[in-house]
């Protein structure tokens, strides 16, 4: 039904590259915002345990009547549950409450190396031990630097989760990923409606007859980042998934590469405290 495009990470495993994400979305708000993600076509949901509204995923969800098969459904580990036990509870809350017996991609939220040391690394183990049972069909990681990732035991993750938008685009973490066969997904892709001004990209929008959004969530498409705007207006959710119908040029594409000046929005992830 989609032509959002699919990329196939390093296990095999098919994602859409356009989902939609529900960061600071209550679970009664999640069962409306994802209810007109579904029918507008998305098949891909990212959401987390901390975001405290997977029960109203899990809600809108099984209200579509679409098949578990055609959905691609992500949810993350948090910071205080990175101890095998801790993790395998974790898990089977976030199934509970999506309603579903597995995800298709669990991360590991955050390192959180300043507060839990390397406590991710047995939460990795566990995930591949969860993933052996059926429960995960894909292991990744969010907000992983490069030592990171050197510190998985040779382990290779299918997905980074990172913070990437125009004015904070990551070329050189993205590098890392891609030569390592990590696929790198954007998080706050519209660098949380911040980027939405700048004038490259209105320049461009008006060029291309889009809006300065799709040409934002077009851009991350084409230089091979998975792409989870989150919005809770229904028009903005339509418009976000309208991507799939226009391509931006090799100008284009490289205007918008230069609009990158360190603008971290959030926090990093090599000294977050939590
Ligand atoms: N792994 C992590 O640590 C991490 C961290 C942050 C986010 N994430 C994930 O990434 C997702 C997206 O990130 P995000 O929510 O921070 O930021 P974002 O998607 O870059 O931006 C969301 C903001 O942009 C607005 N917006 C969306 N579409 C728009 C449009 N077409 N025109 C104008 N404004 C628009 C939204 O407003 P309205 O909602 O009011 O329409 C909202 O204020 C999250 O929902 C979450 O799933 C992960």
């Amino acid at each position: 039904m989609s032509s959002i495009p699919t990329l196939r990470l390093n296990d095999g495993v098919t994602i859409p590259q356009l989902g939609f994400g529900v960061w600071q979305v209550s679970a009664e708000e999640a069962v409306s915002a994802v209810s007109t993600a579904l029918e507008a076509g998305y098949r891909h949901i990212d959401t987390a345990a901390m975001y405290r509204n997977e029960e109203g995923v899990g809600k809108a969800i099984k209200e579509s009547g679409i098949a578990r098969d055609d959905l691609f459904i992500t949810t993350k580990l948090w910071n205080d549950s990175h101890e095998s036990g801790d993790c395998r509870t974790a898990l089977q809350t976030s199934l509970d409450k999506l309603g579903t017996d597995h995800v298709d991609l669990y991360l590991i939220h955050w390192p959180a190396e300043r507060k839990y040391g390397d406590a991710y690394i047995e939460a990795w183990d566990t995930m591949q031990q969860l993933q052996s049972e059926g429960l995960i069909r894909s292991i990744g990681v969010s907000n992983f630097n490069e030592p990171h990732l050197d510190r998985l035991n040779g382990a290779t993750p299918s997905v980074n989760q990172i913070e990437m938008h125009p004015s904070f685009n990551q070329s050189d973490l993205r590098a890392v990923l891609t030569e390592r066969g990590i696929a790198p997904e954007a998080w706050s892709p519209l660098g949380h409606a911040k980027d939405l001004e700048h004038e490259t990209l209105a320049t461009i929008a008006e060029q291309t007859g889009r809006t300065a959004a799709q040409v934002i969530l077009r851009w991350h498409l084409q230089i091979g980042n998975i792409v989870i705007p989150k919005s809770v207006t229904p028009s903005r959710i339509v418009e976000n998934f309208d991507v799939a119908s226009f391509q931006l040029s090799d100008d284009q594409v490289a205007e918008i590469n230069e609009i990158s000046c360190g603008n971290r929005i959030g926090p990093d992830p090599a000294v977050a405290e939590f």
